[in-house]
């Protein structure tokens, strides 16, 4: 039985391309950075998304990539151009005017930027107001820290099923659980592509990672149980205990030496990965 196997060659991206995602995945970071000093009690996550579309649009040039996606049958598109997701909102929050901050909320926001045809993809928790439980701010510590340890295992030889394996066990060595029907995603001229980075699983199974390869690593994490369900509007995905969760999201590229996160943050410490 063999449950490794090669990377198609359409995934490895030329010199010209990594250019392209640099500047995609800069500019999807810029946003999260920018975003920050809105955020806070009394405003709501449609004034964040409207502040966001109007740079990424205005300032950026760019395309906001949520905006008019993911169409399917008995689902509507995604309206709005980032997706906020408050306290036990997963992922895909919608934002909305009736969805106002309060102080102590914990908040996910996932922007995703098209530029020249390229995509970066990169989320990050804020914590309303500066102050949370003990618990919230330690979920959202695990959450950046269990990326951070995927982003340790990629290199080229490397296996698609390390990165889960170190996520999961990390997670679950604080008590925490992952979530398991999402996934991070090849990147590219494509926002969703193979190879899928399940946040759980085996080492040494899976797609073998090259230099050249693009890719999210972005871990649910969950205080209670992993599971989780979607809401009637198709889209808002919601723990099944209703208990916090919480994650963060990089866009980054296999090198020959390891790693490049192509989605950094000035106020990021990233020295880790020699960066
Ligand atoms: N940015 C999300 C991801 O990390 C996808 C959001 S799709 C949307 O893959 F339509 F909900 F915006
Ligand atoms: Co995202
Ligand atoms: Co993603």
């Amino acid at each position: 039985m063999n449950s490794t196997y090669e990377a198609p060659r359409r995934l490895i991206k030329t010199p010209d391309e990594i250019e392209k995602m640099r500047v995609a995945g800069r500019l999807a970071a810029e946003v999260l950075d920018m975003i920050k000093p809105h955020i806070k009690a009394g405003v709501s996550t449609l004034e964040l998304d409207q502040i966001c579309h109007d740079y990424i649009v205005n300032v950026q040039n760019a395309i906001p990539a949520c905006l008019g996606y993911g169409a399917a049958p008995g689902r509507a598109a995604f309206q709005h151009s980032i997706c906020t997701s408050v306290n036990h909102v997963v992922c895909h929050g919608i934002p909305s005017e009736n969805k106002k901050l309060k102080n102590g909320d914990i908040l996910n926001i996932d922007v995703t930027v098209i530029k020249d045809g390229y995509h970066g993809d990169t989320n990050m928790m804020y914590v309303v107001g500066g102050e949370t439980s003990i618990l919230a701010n330690r979920l959202c510590k695990v959450a950046q820290e269990a990326l951070y340890r995927g982003i340790a295992t990629v290199k080229p030889g490397a296996y698609v099923g390390d990165i889960g394996a170190v996520i999961q066990k990390y997670v679950e060595s604080e008590r925490f659980s992952v979530v398991r029907e999402y996934c991070g995603h090849g990147i590219g001229l494509t926002f969703h592509d193979e190879p899928q980075i399940l946040h759980y699983g085996q080492k040494d199974t899976g797609m073998r990672l090259e230099t050249g390869m693009t890719f999210t690593i972005e871990p649910m994490v969950n205080v209670g149980v992993w599971q989780t369900k979607t809401l009637g509007d198709k889209w808002t995905v919601v723990t099944k205990d209703h208990k916090l969760s919480a994650q963060y999201e990089h866009t980054l590229l296999v090198t020959d030496t390891g790693v490049e996160i192509l989605t950094p943050r000035p106020e990021e410490d990233l020295s880790r990965f020699g960066q």
